[in-house]
């Protein structure tokens, strides 16, 4: 039997107050009990006519949207680009006629979102991983986004390569455990990976926050100025707070005690008023094929060396506006290597341009066919397109011009029409046959070594440790895969590991003798070196 004085004596004490609002439905009807069901009695059946309810819980039931394929850990934040309107020491517009980059102290707003690439959504933010930088600028010419990472390069150059690459790195299909053989297994196949596996082991793999590391565009892109002369283009970003990175140790310290610390700091420094930036450099080349050159420019696993290709500062970035609604503004966003605005373009390199089509696809089923209708992903120029209707579609009707029943073009009758070109049209010409075959100019290893080389003692040391550890997991066909190329990069890189994978292996087996669970205990994250 219920007891009426204890049911009475429960009742949360309802006192109004004048300033708060009083909730609706999403309909807009008042709700007078968000707290108690509707049944038959006190202690009946619920009611399945109880509108609120059902609102209630089927919209719960569906508040999350699929989580990113890749970079599903991430935050961020919004604030401005600043244009210096030139380029090193030269006018900008010899180069590019984007107007984001012309007239010096121009601002354009901007969202930036940071993640990690392989962990799922709350994933510790400790992994060793590349670092997600994606920009999305709002400027008078529509939206710019430029998808990058912290490491200035890739592991592969051809995007179809990618999908296979991500389930390498992903924990294992059938029982889910991260396992980092999986990673080896496809590197040590594929040999243009180790120069990123180079910067990956060692501490620049975990950036100690996201204020603290650089960003660059990784892939090519061109140039275009009015005359439709173009240039290739990479991007990068210099952070004012200066680089810091994390050893292992460090890593697994933080890691011990939160899972978020990247995103805590980052909202907490601008919460504070201390506003992080960055400055934007591009460097600059030829369209060419570059003989001079021991590797090709389009290839993503390459640096432009900066002695000939100096980074010159274009404008900085300012960050100075938290999120007030993390999914509409963080989780929806959506970044793609497509969206570029008049005066720049694409470059040939094969990765940019499958990475092209991935982005708004995955958006397109991730966040809805009407992706480009949620406020964060709204350019905020007019928008007059005749790409209408669909599920979810709540655009102004102004969208649609000033006859939004001629929603086809071209018409005699009125309607959207064809813009003028800004600029002479960059029209490149090819004579080439279509084919499937790899670059001629792969150099695997040489940038790979000088990298190694160029690391403070330090990182070195931690490099070695790091791959060591690891890959003591994985067997010994890997191993010697692994050490043959790292070897190939440097002598002296492939000696260590090879050392430092024969001392690990003897000390799981010591644990294992001693009983202390040894092979096992070490895997703790996919690419963890389990210190
Ligand atoms: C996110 C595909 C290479 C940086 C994504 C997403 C996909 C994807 C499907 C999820 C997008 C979303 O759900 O909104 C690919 C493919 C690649 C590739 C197919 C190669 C062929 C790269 C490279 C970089 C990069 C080379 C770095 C330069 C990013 C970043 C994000 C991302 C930063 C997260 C964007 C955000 O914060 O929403 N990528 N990616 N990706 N990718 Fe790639």
């Amino acid at each position: 039997m219920a007891d009426k004085n204890y049911q009475k004596e429960n009742e949360i004490p309802r006192e109004k107050e004048a300033d708060r609002e009083p909730m609706t439905t999403r309909q807009g009807h008042p709700v007078t009990d968000n707290q108690n069901m509707r049944t038959i009695g006190d202690r009946g059946p619920a009611t399945m006519e109880n509108y609120h309810f059902l609102e209630k819980m089927s919209h719960f039931d569906r508040e999350e949207v699929p989580e990113r394929v890749v970079h599903a850990r991430g935050t961020g934040a919004f604030g401005y680009f600043e244009t210096y309107g030139k380029v090193g020491d030269e006018p900008v517009e010899k180069y590019t006629r984007a107007k984001v980059f012309s007239g010096a102290g121009k601002r354009s707003p901007l969202m930036v979102r940071y993640s990690t690439v392989a962990g799922a959504k709350d994933s510790p933010e400790t992994e060793r991983d590349p670092r997600g930088f994606a920009v999305k600028m709002y400027t008078e010419d529509g939206n710019w986004d430029l998808v990058g990472n912290n490491l200035k390069i890739f592991f592969i150059r051809d995007a179809m390569k990618f999908p296979g690459m991500i389930h390498a790195f992903k924990p294992d299909p059938a029982s889910n455990i991260p396992d980092p053989t999986r990673m080896f297994d496809f590197v040590s196949r594929s040999p243009e990976a180790i120069h990123m596996i180079t910067f990956l082991f060692s501490p620049w793999g975990i950036p100690a926050t996201y204020r603290h590391m650089q960003g660059s565009g990784v892939n090519t892109y061109k140039w275009v100025n009015d005359e439709g002369e173009a240039v290739l283009v990479k991007y990068h970003w210099e952070p004012k707070q200066g680089i810091r990175n994390l050893t292992q140790e460090e890593a697994d310290e933080i890691q011990s005690k939160t899972v978020a610390h990247a995103t805590e700091d980052l909202y907490m420094a601008i919460e504070r008023g201390n506003y992080p930036e960055w400055e934007l450099f591009v460097q600059i080349m030829e369209d060419d094929y570059h003989e001079e050159l021991d590797f090709d420019p389009l290839d993503d696993t390459k640096l432009w060396p900066e002695d000939k290709f100096p980074w010159l500062p274009v404008g900085k970035m300012v960050l100075n506006e938290n999120p007030t609604d993390f999914h509409a503004q963080i989780e929806q966003a959506s970044f793609g290597t497509g969206v570029l605005v008049d005066g720049m373009d694409f470059s040939d390199d094969k990765m940019l341009i499958g990475r092209t089509f991935s982005y708004s696809d995955t958006q397109r089923y991730r966040v809805g066919a009407n992706y480009l209708q949620v406020p964060v992903n709204r350019p905020k120029t007019n928008v007059r397109t005749n790409q209408h209707r669909g599920q979810l579609d709540h655009r102004d009707p102004s969208e649609m011009g000033d006859d939004p029943s001629i929603n086809y073009e071209p018409s005699m009758r009125g309607g959207l029409e064809e813009a003028e070109e800004r600029g002479k049209p960059h029209q490149p010409t090819y004579n080439a046959e279509a084919l499937s075959k790899p670059i001629d100019r792969p150099n695997n290893y040489g940038q790979a070594g000088e990298t190694y080389r160029n690391f403070e003692d330090w990182e070195r040391d931690e490099l070695i440790k790091n791959l060591s550890n690891v890959l003591a997991q994985s067997d010994e066909r890997i191993q010697e895969a692994m050490v043959y190329h790292f070897t190939q990069a440097d002598e002296d890189y492939g000696r260590h590991v090879k050392e430092g994978i024969k001392a690990k292996v003897k000390e799981m087996e010591q644990m294992e003798d001693e009983g202390v669970p040894g092979r096992e205990a070490g895997q703790k994250s996919k690419f963890g070196a389990g210190t």
